[in-house]
């Protein structure tokens, strides 16, 4: 499963730095970067006008067909707004938001994301499985 994240001031990269994970970051420069894959978007949270790159990013050729969830980093302190982020564009682009954390997340965070990513490798595989035999 691949992985595609934003960050502003490095606290989501950190998680996804903890995760071992291989991902690609999404970059203010050029947010053109075709996944051409399924994958899972983790976001932090903040006010629209600065998800500018991630939009476009999901706007990018095959990029919303191979979502398949979003995960949320955000700050519990925001109340109802904690990751809207990451529901807003779960909510618009109808794919469950599959996991939250608060800043670059705790040991936990990091196993259980993980474990998140690992179920969705097998479900996928299980997926290609039985449409081929
Ligand atoms: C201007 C600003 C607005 C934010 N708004 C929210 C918010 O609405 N909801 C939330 O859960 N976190 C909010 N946060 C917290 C960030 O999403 C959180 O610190 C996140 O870990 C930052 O990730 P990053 O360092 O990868 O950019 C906000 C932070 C800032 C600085």
């Amino acid at each position: 499963m691949k992985i595609a994240f934003y960050s502003i001031t490095g606290q989501t990269r950190r998680f996804i730095q903890k995760t071992g994970l291989t991902a690609y970051e999404i970059n203010d420069a050029d947010p053109d970067h075709e996944m051409g894959a399924p994958y899972i978007l983790v976001v932090p949270a903040y006010d629209d006008d600065m998800m500018d790159a991630v939009i476009d990013f999901l706007g990018y050729q095959s990029n919303t067909r191979n979502l398949v969830g979003v995960a949320g980093g955000g700050n519990r302190n925001f109340n109802e707004l904690y990751i809207h982020t990451a529901k807003d564009i779960a909510h618009g682009l109808q794919v469950p938001v599959v996991f939250d954390f608060e800043f670059n997340g705790t040991d936990n965070d990091v196993k259980n994301f993980q474990k998140v990513v690992e179920e969705f490798e097998s479900k996928q595989s299980r997926h290609i499985q039985s449409h081929i035999l």
